[in-house]
């Protein structure tokens, strides 16, 4: 689960004796592996226990910081993830009753609370009744994970607005945050309603909400199983997410045009829905975003209708115009980023339709909206979004199909020319993906540069965003994504001798008259200086003189181009950061899921 955070990480074993064992280690996990195997693992052994990797929230990533915490008199061990809003009155109730509290933590506040309220009062000697009576009384997103030395048969965990699945072995039981970290021992799993606490024990697992009664949980099957979390041989996950593109395109793809009309997983709003909808929001973070920037372009195209684009993070605070009519696309890889879901609850208050675009099948996003389509990216273990990010446009795409194919503003025979272009794109990916040595040879040689650009125009725009943000957070990089047509309105200030300047080409026939400005722009950039490094469609011989490097990319239509065109980027912003001695997968102050907002 070290992709999920790495500041630190610690685990805690119940050693069947009634003595909990504790070790915790701020930096990666190999740190904690060191350290037990200096104390020595053999006195680690035992039949219940838990581990967790940290992505900073409060507190820096020290040693003491980090998770499992323990009460004041050590029974107690608790991991928490998310963020407990009302931390400071607890810890000042806490500390009014002469507890010290040892970490700067908020997940510590719950450690103590679950000692007191299981050393007296109503739930005394009741682990799970005292984990639930703490729930009540925190606010925020948490998924907790509790055991007492006194009950060392039993493990417990809760959740509100954080993920908790279980996972349903033979003779062992698992909670985690996503299958991928039970996956190697079971495909069977369970996933926590909000406001759900699991009891796991050697008889299984039982499922109840906060006080106590019987709740449902949701039982799945995992669809993918540890050979698609693994390397398979490459040094990096980042390196062989670029290369499973095609098949990613193809698998999210695939069953979603079916009797001439395109499907999506799920629809619990109705056909006529969708005719009503009058103007679509995008709401996204990151590299989802820019797929949603991209997926403008398109969806205004096929249906005239308005579509805006927003960060997640901005959407809710801005009082954005919504109503019945509204369609939010929630588009997040992993489901759970908190940013987005908040703006999908704030436009299901306002009475909007939600369309998730999610990479995680049952994950929080998709199952607070009225409809879903998976990207069937398979599980993205590299931090930096690649395969997802494709997919998602993809997928987008599907959903602005699904659109014009509801409203009628394109006949059957177009929404299937339009999909079979798509189908087309697998293909021309893995030809891109044939071409990437010389990508690689020129990120060597760019690899000191203090900075890079990104220009693009159109579609190109938001790739240059995506190359952009793709450099900045592997190669620790400064390095801005602008729309071409801006340059002279200020960034060309920036140029100067030597600069490496990345531009994204449209094609010269799709888009002559943009094709021919931005052969403009570039010849204004290199007459001052800069080093240009252009991506054009092959056979584009009119930008040949300006470009320092060229880098062919098939020809496709103008509004796939974004899934050709991000490739290169990708591997210009690997390649960089692996020259420089960085950890392609794991860069640093980042985590794969971001569940804070
Ligand atoms: C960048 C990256 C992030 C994510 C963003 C949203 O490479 O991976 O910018 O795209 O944090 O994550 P999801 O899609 O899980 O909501």
């Amino acid at each position: 689960m070290e992709y999920r955070g790495y500041d630190s990480a610690g685990v805690a074993v119940l050693d069947g004796a009634g003595a909990l064992i504790v070790e915790r280690k701020a930096g990666r996990l190999a740190n904690l592996e060191a350290a037990l195997d200096e104390v020595g693992r053999d006195g680690f052994g035992g039949t219940a226990g838990m581990g967790h990797t940290r992505w900073a929230t409060h507190g820096a990533p020290v040693d003491r910081n980090s998770h499992p915490h323990r009460d004041a008199s050590g029974q107690v061990a608790v991991v928490h993830n998310g963020i407990i809003e009302n931390f400071a009155a607890l810890r000042a109730e806490l500390e009014s009753d002469d507890i010290e509290l040892t970490s700067d933590t908020d997940s510590e506040t719950a450690a103590h609370l679950v000692a007191r309220a299981y050393s007296s009062g109503p739930t005394e000697g009741d682990l799970p009744a005292s984990v639930g009576a703490v729930c009540r009384r925190l606010e925020g997103a948490f998924t907790l994970v509790v055991t007492h030395a006194d009950d060392p048969d039993r493990i417990v965990a809760a959740r509100r607005s954080s993920p908790l699945v279980v996972g349903v072995g033979e003779g062992e039981t698992f909670v985690a945050s996503d299958v991928a970290a039970f996956i190697e021992h079971t495909r069977e799993a369970v996933e926590l309603g909000q406001d759900q606490l699991v009891v796991i024990s050697r008889d299984g697992y039982e499922v109840t909400d906060f006080v106590g009664e019987p709740a449902q949980a949701k039982p799945f099957t995992v669809d993918w199983d540890l050979s698609a979390a693994e390397k398979g041989g490459h040094e990096y996950f980042m390196l062989k997410e670029i290369e499973e593109q095609p098949e990613a395109l193809a698998n999210t793809l695939r069953g979603h045009f079916d009797g001439g009309r395109i499907i999506l997983d799920e629809q619990r709003i109705s056909d006529q829905d969708l005719r009503d909808v009058d103007k679509v929001f995008v709401v996204a973070c990151g590299s989802a975003y820019h797929s949603g920037l991209v997926a403008k372009y398109a969806i205004e195209h096929w249906t005239r209708l308005p579509v805006e684009v927003e960060l997640a993070s901005e959407f809710r605070y801005r009082d954005p115009v919504l109503d019945r009519d509204t369609l939010v696309v929630a588009v997040s890889q992993s489901g759970e980023t908190a940013d987005t879901l908040e703006a999908v609850r704030h436009a299901r208050e306002q009475k909007a339709r939600v369309l998730a675009v999610c990479n995680t099948n049952g994950a929080q996003i998709p199952r607070e909206s009225d409809a879903v389509l998976y990207t069937h990216a398979g599980p993205e273990i590299g931090v930096a979004s690649t395969k997802a990010f494709l997919a998602q446009i993809a997928a987008n795409y599907l959903v602005g199909l699904a659109l014009a194919q509801a409203r009628g503003t394109k006949y059957p025979d177009e929404v299937a020319r339009e999909f079979a272009e798509l189908e087309a794109m697998p293909a021309a990916v893995q030809k891109v993906l044939s071409t990437v040595e010389q990508v690689r040879a020129l990120a060597r040689n760019i690899a000191d540069s203090k900075a890079i650009l990104f220009l693009g125009r159109h579609v190109g725009f938001p790739v240059a965003l995506e190359g952009a943000l793709k450099l900045k957070e592997l190669a620790y990089m400064h390095a801005e994504g602008f729309a071409a047509g801006e340059l002279k309105h200020g960034p060309i200030a920036l140029i100067e001798e030597g600069l490496p300047v990345v531009v994204v080409m449209p094609s010269p026939k799709g888009r002559a008259v943009l094709h021919a400005k931005l052969v403009s722009n570039i010849s204004e950039i290199q007459a001052r200086g800069a080093r240009t490094i252009v991506i054009a469609e092959e056979g584009d011989e009119t930008v040949r003189p300006f470009a320092d490097e060229l880098v062919e990319i098939p020809a496709v239509s103008t509004l796939l181009q974004p899934l050709v065109s991000t490739v290169p980027l990708q591997v210009l912003a690997a390649e960089i950061a692996k020259t420089r001695g960085y950890d392609v997968d794991k860069p640093r102050n980042l985590a794969k899921s971001v569940t804070v907002e």
